[in-house]
């Protein structure tokens, strides 16, 4: 692969486990779990690319609207998650880090992700965020917050907000803008995902739903985004 065509950052909205789950004729939660499967290889083939930012979305401020017993699977996944995978991670200098509300989680799945981030903090391999109770509208609310408070403070002045004093306030605060968007099952569209650091990202929408993504799958996305002419405005 050619190395300085490789994205520093690849952002993955992992859809269609649900039409999975239908298509085996199993419940809704088995689908999640076969995502979780799914994920492993490709955090460790990031990890090994050398690629600087993983950002996945794994639960919506919307995917409360599901029904309870989903909304519970998904949380029990994310316990299980986070307790079979943290080893490894850590070990491979992998630093988590968690994109979203953590406060509007259960005290069990925010304690381990709160655990997860402490552990890994000093990590310097892939950064692998994790977006969970997160929405991209609610990321930059929260963003002109945190502004509204420093300039009450008086720590900055309205016109010191650019761009950047913006971009560090949102989660990914210090990590590179998506340059790869992959979102499965066909579907196209961004859910909310990123809404900011999505600007001038290069956007792919295979058809395989996500327990189905393989490494060959991600290869092609990746040689597909080593292809495209990036121009941000510009002309050549
Ligand atoms: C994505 O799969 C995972 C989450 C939203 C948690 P879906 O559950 O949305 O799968 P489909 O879209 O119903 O197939
Ligand atoms: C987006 O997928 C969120 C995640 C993959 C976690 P959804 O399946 O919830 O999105 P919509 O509802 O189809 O837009
Ligand atoms: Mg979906």
């Amino acid at each position: 692969m050619n190395e300085q065509k490789l994205p520093r950052h690849v952002a993955i909205i992992m859809d269609g486990n649900g039409r999975w789950a239908k298509q085996h004729m199993l419940k809704v939660a088995m689908g999640h779990r076969a995502g979780v499967e799914a994920l492993r290889s490709i955090i460790r083939e990031s990890s090994d690319l050398g690629i600087e930012a993983l950002s996945l979305f794994a639960f919506s401020t919307e995917n409360w609207r599901r029904s309870e017993t989903e909304v519970a699977a998904l949380m029990q996944l994310l316990l299980e998650y986070f307790s079979s995978e943290i080893d490894e991670l850590d070990e491979n200098n992998v630093r988590i880090r968690i994109l979203g509300e953590k406060e509007g989680l259960p005290s069990p799945q925010r304690e381990a992700l709160y655990r997860a981030e402490e552990r890994t903090k000093d990590n310097t391999g892939l950064n692998l965020c994790i977006a969970i109770n997160y929405g991209g509208r609610q990321e930059l609310v929260r963003a002109a917050r945190i502004l509204a408070e420093k300039v009450r403070a008086g720590e900055m002045a309205p016109e010191d907000i650019d761009e950047q004093a913006l971009s560090d306030c949102l989660y990914t605060g210090g990590l590179p803008d998506v340059d790869l968007l992959i979102r499965t099952s066909g579907e196209m569209r961004l859910s909310g995902f990123l809404l900011y650091q999505c600007a001038y990202a290069e956007f792919e929408f295979p058809e395989t739903l996500w327990p189905d993504f393989t490494l060959e799958d991600y290869h092609r996305a990746l040689e597909v985004f080593a292809s495209r002419d990036r121009r941000f405005g510009g002309r050549k």
